[in-house]
């Protein structure tokens, strides 16, 4: 049996938790739109073809921002093609994942979406084959009341208000080769600088993202974020990351410690954007949007489910289906806990996907919709995750991996919310094998009761959610917790992730 301590203090913040941290992306690719939210021949669909099953769904998971529509999609996405009446909207090749795009969800339909589910709407800019003026063609679209060409045609389209865009992405992925129009960081820097400074004499008040590196194993990784910046820093607010963690050759105790690769990456690329301020003399500070993270098979199912050939462009095709396991979940849920320890700087994040494709939902089109297994922690992590985020002390045994070298058995991050007067607490067990006692210190917490306990774990860590037996994995309540004086004791199963909220 291995123990483990934490000391929680509210009075030792790391940083207001912004409800963004808890956002997710809904990109037009295989099944997320079509067949996923969106099936008007389902029986729950509403008079738009939106799924209510999974409308219901995306609420219990908690979902702040949404980012749209792509991803390498919005590479080659016309925005105009996406508005308007749905029959006469032109079919196009969507290049980037060799498939059709039909238009029939837009702009329109899929702000109407958001409003269904309480999320706010996250615009991506095409600055891989477009340019400027398409970037304030669309923003004019959105963002301006009326008595303009672009304003006056999105009323004729239905929307008398107008969607009131606040956060935009120029561009997604560009220091990637596989995107359409990627470039250097030079020239991307220039660009996106360019745009920027556009888009604020529109709207000064925009919340811009620039493109920072689509993995810290980019070759680039680090020189880009430095280039960029130097060429954006004013005009802009956040630096996007971007973060996929897999079980590679076997190694699940690397995979465990996915985390420890997400606080290395966030803490290099505040480091650099620090460093452009210093030398810029700047007193504006970069923040993060974290706005694609996840677990995702990239190598296991590499090519498996490529789409070839001049003619053969289906239309949602089942595209990055990943059926995730308890294993899978814990990582994930230990991605959560990585976000809010830097919540001070990570101030907006998106869990990629939502639907279908590498999802926390998944639905069979005329059958069901399912809760996967990363789903609990995100939905737990969404609802108790409130306030402030805490710098805990923590005494922890490690363990040897391969890749990150000795890294700790239990990560652990805490939140207190003044308004509430709760303290919730988010643990992760790294070990194949053995439980960890962990004796929570509060000391400054005062009298404390248990309001809830979940964990995540499951004797097959393989264990995942399918179409077959949808509910095979689920939360369990975590009866081992105690409260004696100011400590609270919780035992942790091995691979396993929990969350305690203490009131
Ligand atoms: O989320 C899937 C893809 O991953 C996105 O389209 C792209 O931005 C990233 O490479």
């Amino acid at each position: 049996m291995l123990t483990a301590r934490l000391t929680i203090d509210p009075h030792f913040t790391v940083g207001t938790v912004n409800r963004r941290l808890f956002g997710s992306f809904v990109e037009h690719l295989g099944r997320c739109v079509y067949d996923g939210i969106y099936e008007p021949g389902h029986e729950t669909a509403d008079d738009e073809g939106f799924r209510g099953d999974v409308i219901e769904l995306v609420k219990e998971l908690g979902v702040s921002a949404i980012r749209y529509p792509g991803g390498n999609f919005v590479s080659g996405f016309r925005w105009e093609d996406s508005v308007g009446p749905v029959a006469e909207r032109p079919r196009r090749l969507d290049l980037a994942w060799h498939s059709t795009e039909t238009n029939e969800v837009g702009l329109h339909e899929f702000s109407s979406w958001l409003r269904k589910v309480d999320s706010e709407l996250m615009l991506a800019i095409n600055l891989g084959t477009r340019g400027t003026l398409e970037a304030l063609d669309i923003l004019e679209y959105c963002n301006i009341t009326s008595g303009t060409a672009l304003s006056d045609q999105r009323i004729a389209n239905g929307a008398t208000d107008p969607f009131g865009v606040a956060m935009w992405c120029l561009g997604n992925e560009m220091d990637g080769p596989w995107q359409l129009g990627h470039r250097s960081a030079e020239d991307y820097g220039k660009i996106a600088s360019r745009t920027a400074k556009a888009m604020r004499q529109v709207d000064p008040s925009l919340e811009l993202v620039v493109c920072g590196s689509s993995s810290a194993h980019m070759p680039t990784f680090g020189e880009w974020e430095r280039v960029v910046l130097t060429h954006t820093y004013e005009d802009v607010d956040y630096i996007s990351c971007h973060a996929y963690y897999e079980e590679k050759d076997g190694d699940l105790a690397s995979f465990l410690a996915s985390a420890v690769d997400m606080d290395r990456f966030i803490e290099s690329v505040v480091a650099t954007a620090d460093h452009v301020k210093a030398v810029l003399g700047s007193d504006k500070t970069i923040n993060i949007s974290f706005d694609e993270w996840n677990v995702w098979y990239i190598e296991r199912y590499h090519g498996v489910d490529k789409i070839e050939g001049l003619d053969n462009w289906p239309v949602a095709p089942r595209l990055l289906e990943d059926a995730y396991s308890v294993a899978d979940a814990v990582v994930f849920g230990s991605l959560l806990i990585s976000l809010l320890k830097h919540a001070d700087r990570v101030t907006s994040a998106s869990l990629a996907q939502l639907v279908n494709v590498i999802a926390p939902i998944m639905t069979e089109p005329g059958g069901p919709a399912w809760r996967q297994t990363t789903f609990f922690p995100f939905a737990v992590t969404s609802r108790l995750a409130t306030g402030r985020a805490l710098e805990v002390k923590l005494e922890t045994p490690t363990y040897a991996t391969t890749v990150y070298g000795e890294v700790p058995v239990v990560d652990a991050v805490a939140t207190s919310d003044p308004e509430t007067g709760l303290t919730s607490v988010f643990l992760v067990n790294r070990s194949q094998t053995d439980e960890v006692t962990v004796t929570i210190s509060v000391p400054a917490l005062g009298d404390v009761a248990v309001r809830e306990a979940h964990t995540l774990a499951d004797a097959d860590s393989t264990a995942s959610n399918t179409l077959a037996d949808r509910e095979r994995v689920g939360l369990v309540k975590n009866t081992s917790v105690s409260v004696v004086g100011d400590e609270v004791t919780v035992v942790l199963p091995p691979i396993s992730w929990t969350a305690i909220s203490l009131g």
